[in-house]
């Protein structure tokens, strides 16, 4: 039997981790052993216990409560928290996913531990270490046995920085094996995107009919923290829902909830509320959001995983950063880099609703089994 401790802490996180244990439930029960640690990043029910409750996540068997603050108490918080439950069960591999602060503080725990790091969506690069997720993820991936890139981007970004793709067993952190597997989050949205159609009643509660909308979403620290970028995209929303008579459905992340309060003008933040067309909601569960990113006609976050999902339901995506990991979906002409530029992103959107019929989606994120390859390395390859 195979022990793993899982680390989960901010909703994506929670999301991915579904997958995984999905695939250990219906493939290897018996054969890998999962131990989940919540740090307590996301703690809100909208934020976490939501994506437990409806995803089949086994209740975390720790919540260390870390909560929010400044990146190094945070940090510092978690891995003390993780580097206690280590000790405790020494398991076989520590699971990490993504690039957060729970991701970053689970790798450093078991690292110098010697306890060997699996980072599922390795890989992934910006290239802009103003990002604390560009630090988070390449630090991760410089402390990992075994790294698990979703795209073929992010198998070649490791290989140029010197992981070798013909390492063989036995794996170390000093002879780290790098898999390009595809997306567990594609596993996930095949899976329950006929669960979402059956359970969901999103469209009948914020009174949507097919195709008449477009998704939001926004939450990305340089956009959320910076007022002259927040009130941008703000502004630049609000015209949309006004041009297009389309309405903007955005679901609002609570830091941006917090954020918009003192960040906009007074005008702006009036002007966004009752704009009838621009419609502020709070997070919505998983299955809520698919079934949203099923029907929408068009998707604008500064979300990684949005981003993703809109491709996975062949919806354009007009991106709300400077530049994305996530290069497969832009070079296939599916999504567009408007950054906080407010012409530009009414422009894009505009674009994308007149001409999406002519965009093709070609499969670059695996074949929906990635989580069983994974559980399958964990237990030695094969
Ligand atoms: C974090 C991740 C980011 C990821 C995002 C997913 C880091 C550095 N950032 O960003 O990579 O894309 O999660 O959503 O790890 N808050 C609440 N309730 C909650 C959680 C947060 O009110 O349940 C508010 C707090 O004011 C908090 C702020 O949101 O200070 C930011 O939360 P934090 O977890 O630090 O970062 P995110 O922006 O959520
Ligand atoms: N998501 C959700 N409800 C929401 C917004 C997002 O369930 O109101 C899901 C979304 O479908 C995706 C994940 O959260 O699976 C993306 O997380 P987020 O945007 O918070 O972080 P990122 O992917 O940028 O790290």
């Amino acid at each position: 039997m195979r022990k793993i401790v899982t680390i989960i802490g901010a909703r994506p996180q929670i999301i991915k981790a579904a997958a995984i244990s999905r695939a250990i439930r219906n493939h290897f029960p018996g054969r890998i052993r999962e131990v989940i640690v919540h740090t307590g990043q996301h703690y809100d029910q909208s934020m976490s216990q939501v994506f437990i409750d409806e995803l089949g996540v086994p209740r975390p068997d720790y919540n260390l409560g870390i909560g929010s603050a400044s990146h190094g108490r945070q940090t510092a918080g978690m891995i003390t928290g993780i580097e206690a439950v280590l000790e405790k069960e020494k398991p076989d591999y520590l699971v990490v996913y993504g690039d957060t602060n729970s991701t970053l503080a689970g790798a450093v725990a078991a690292s110098k531990m010697r306890i060997p790091v699996a980072h599922i969506e390795a890989g992934l690069r910006s290239f802009n270490k103003s990002m604390p997720e560009e630090i988070n993820r390449i630090l991760c991936d410089h402390v990992s046995t075994l790294l698990f890139t979703p795209t073929r981007t992010g198998f070649d970004n490791l290989v140029r920085e010197g992981f070798s793709p013909d390492s063989k067993p036995p794996y170390t952190a000093d002879n780290p094996a790098v898999f390009h597997c595809g997306d567990v989050m594609f596993d996930n949205s095949l899976f329950f995107k006929t669960i979402a159609a059956e359970k969901s009643s999103v469209m009948e509660k914020l009174e949507l009919k097919g195709k008449d909308f477009v998704l939001a979403t926004i939450h990305r620290d340089n956009n959320t923290d910076n007022p002259e970028r927040l009130t941008a995209i703000f502004s630049a929303l609000n015209r949309l829902a006004s041009g297009s008579g389309l309405r903007v459905v955005l679901p609002l992340h609570p830091r941006t909830r917090k954020m918009m309060e003192t960040n906009l003008e007074q005008k702006l933040l009036e002007e966004v509320r009752k704009n009838p067309l621009l419609q502020l909601v709070p997070p919505v569960s998983f299955l809520d959001m698919i079934q949203l990113e099923s029907y929408c006609s068009l998707v604008v976050t500064d979300s990684g995983g949005v981003q993703k999902e809109a491709y996975f339901f062949e919806k354009p995506c007009v991106i709300l950063r400077p530049e994305t990991e996530w290069k497969e979906i832009v070079d296939a002409g599916c999504g567009l880099i408007a950054d906080a530029d407010g012409d530009k992103i009414v422009a894009d959107c505009m674009h994308y609703l007149e001409s999406s019929d002519r965009l093709s989606f070609p499969p670059v994120f695996g074949d929906g089994k990635a989580s069983e390859f994974i559980c399958r390395q964990l237990l030695g390859g094969g």
